[in-house]
């Protein structure tokens, strides 16, 4: 089976350059940080160097755990929380692998990008992760991208977009209150600017009354 990304691919990128998505936030994650619950533990899969996290640190007076495969965009998250006097926890894992003994109210991921044989893995790494109750938002990029009147940014391949049916399957179980293709304008960084079809989540996990009353 064909792999998804290596961590020297990313590891190579963030040691050529620093904040290669900014230091603002996901413009998702800030639309909806209004619903993080005040003080949450958050934790984001693929957090690259963290500016959602420390954004919601700031915000949301969060506690937030960036999980991410390459070593230096750990350490500059860790500069990053230092430069704006928040704490952050980095755990170096490859989410295809990683399996914590914990869980978080909310998780987030945007612009993860993982092969179709992966993501299974993903959706139930997310359900496991997250409390009754808790949240997860996210942002990918959707295959109708490499087709339409977008710019050539983001993943080079179709399969490591994600189509809005599978997210939806995957989570057939939550409160899915959003599972959207957008169509937007990114400015995340130097990098990754221009037009862009994405796919936005948002999924409330099942309180434990639901589940009782299942
Ligand atoms: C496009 S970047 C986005 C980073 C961050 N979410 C943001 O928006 O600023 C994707 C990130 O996912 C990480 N990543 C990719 N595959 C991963 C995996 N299997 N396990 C852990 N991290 C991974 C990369 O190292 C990279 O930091």
């Amino acid at each position: 089976m064909r792999e998804s990304s290596q961590p020297a691919f990313w590891e190579v990128r963030y040691e050529r350059e620093e904040h290669l998505f900014g230091t603002a936030p996901n413009t998702f994650v800030a639309t909806v940080a209004d619903r993080v619950p005040p003080g949450a533990d958050v934790v984001e899969l693929g957090a690259g160097e963290g500016r959602n996290l420390i954004f919601l640190a700031e915000t949301r007076d969060c506690s937030g755990t960036a999980v991410d495969f390459a070593p230096t965009a750990l350490q500059h998250a860790e500069q990053l929380a230092t430069t704006r006097t928040v704490a952050l926890e980095v755990i170096q894992a490859d989410v295809r692998t990683w399996g914590p003994a914990r869980r978080w109210e909310v998780a987030l991921v945007t612009f993860l990008q993982l092969l179709p044989g992966e993501r299974p893995r993903l959706y139930r790494l997310l359900q496991q992760i997250v409390r009754p109750g808790g949240w997860v938002f996210a942002e990918w990029f959707r295959p109708d991208h490499l087709t339409g009147d977008f710019a050539r940014i983001g993943p080079s391949a179709a399969d490591r977009m994600v189509p809005a049916a599978e997210v939806r399957s995957a989570f057939a179980n939550w409160s899915i209150e959003r599972c959207a293709p957008a169509d937007v304008m990114l400015q995340e960084g130097p990098r990754l600017r221009g037009a862009a079809a994405v796919l936005r989540f948002a999924a409330q996990a099942p309180h434990p009354t639901d589940e009782a009353d299942r």
